[in-house]
């Protein structure tokens, strides 16, 4: 292969801008530094590897190995969807089945213009630049990347005043992957530009027991199939809370047991820890109960039940949300946030007769 180098490489490109961290629940899907270490030790290398997402997978290894057979780069590639399902290990899959180096970095660590220009000159043919949260990225840096993507050289000013001059650098043929949890906050030319769009879906139960079976192996942690299914079950179809969930039980199974892991010590440990058996934690039944017991269930705006819980706007949206509106708890409509009657059911109460348009 021509421009593909032979050799894998990570390397992250980190954020300076803590500015931005938010009010967090320290079990939600939310990625800090430590789980990124923790993460890189057991994030799956390949697609034999990288359990779910199947119909993803299936379309993906077509792009590469096309890509691999016309010896070309791969096409921008747009992942969008909840965190924690796996976006950030997607594209490191990819890199690694490419062949290529993969260079990581997310949009508020590009506030300059000179960020974003750097690490595109420093890109060699066929590397893999995977921007998270690239709904995050400012108007000058988009502007650098649109030519960038499309025809792969940067336009730069130079000089001060009338002195000025337009250069325009080559920049080598490389993959853009962009990773969001809120799609339609993309621009449209940028959106426009990537030749691969998909939406990451939650996991299944039976998913996220063979996702925790293969981290219990790589973390040495004894657990029977009873265990994995209770964490499974509490882990709101998210890779990420499976995997950190485990560590705690394994914690309460050593500390009270001395023990391995089964379904009765799994249970406890979540129950000790606010998890309730669909999953949800304290945040996600006070998000519930506010509704129902403030607002007759809805509808109500989202910054109403954002100041009420104290939590900010984007936790709420990005965070506790997606899960309950997938699990069928709460419905979006254009009035605000309304408890569906299982929301209502899973509280224990029982749910008024809903009337009228849902929609409205
Ligand atoms: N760990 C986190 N996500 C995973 C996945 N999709 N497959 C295997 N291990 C994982």
């Amino acid at each position: 292969m021509a421009h593909i180098q032979d050799y894998k490489q990570i390397m992250i490109i980190s954020s300076d801008d803590n500015k931005n961290v938010e009010s967090s629940n320290q079990l939600e899907a939310k990625e800090t530094d430590f789980d990124k270490t923790f993460e890189c030790s057991i994030r799956p290398k390949t697609f034999s590897d990288y359990i779910g997402q199947t119909e993803l997978k299936e379309t993906l290894s077509i792009s590469i190995e096309s890509a691999k057979k016309r010896e070309q780069s791969i096409d921008h590639m747009l992942f969008y969807g909840p965190p924690g399902l796996g976006k950030t290990t997607l594209a490191g899959v990819i890199a690694n089945e490419m062949g290529v180096n993969i260079k990581i970095t997310s949009a508020p660590a590009l506030e300059r213009p000179r960020d974003i220009i750097g690490i595109l000159m420093s890109l060699k043919a066929g590397e893999i630049l995977f921007i998270d949260e690239i709904h995050r990225l400012n108007k000058v840096a988009e502007e650098i990347l649109y030519p960038a993507m499309e025809d792969f050289f940067i336009d730069m000013m130079t000089g001060k005043s009338q002195a000025t001059k337009n250069l325009r650098i080559p920049v080598p043929k490389f993959t853009l992957i962009g990773a969001t949890t809120k799609a339609g906050s993309l621009s449209g030319p940028l959106r426009d530009r990537f030749g691969i769009i998909h939406r990451l879906e939650f996991y299944t139960i039976k998913e996220l027991m063979d996702v925790l079976s293969r981290t219990s192996k790589l973390l040495d942690i004894k657990i029977d199939k009873d265990g994995l299914n209770a964490i499974a079950r509490r882990s709101r179809g998210t890779p990420r809370i499976a995997n950190r969930l485990i560590k705690r039980v394994r914690d309460y199974a050593l500390v009270r047991y001395n023990s391995d892991i089964n379904g009765q010590i799994a249970n406890e440990a979540l129950d000790l820890l606010k998890i309730d058996n669909v999953g949800l934690n304290p945040t996600d039944r006070n998000l519930l109960k506010l509704i129902i017991e403030k607002y007759d269930g809805g509808p109500v705006g989202i910054e109403t039940i954002a100041a009420a819980l104290c939590e900010d706007v984007k936790t709420i949206e990005d965070v506790c949300e997606p899960y309950l509106l997938q699990a069928g708890l709460i419905l979006r409509t254009p009035r605000g946030r309304k408890v569906s009657p299982e929301g209502y059911r899973l509280l224990g109460i029982t749910p008024p007769i809903m009337q009228g348009n849902l929609f409205e």
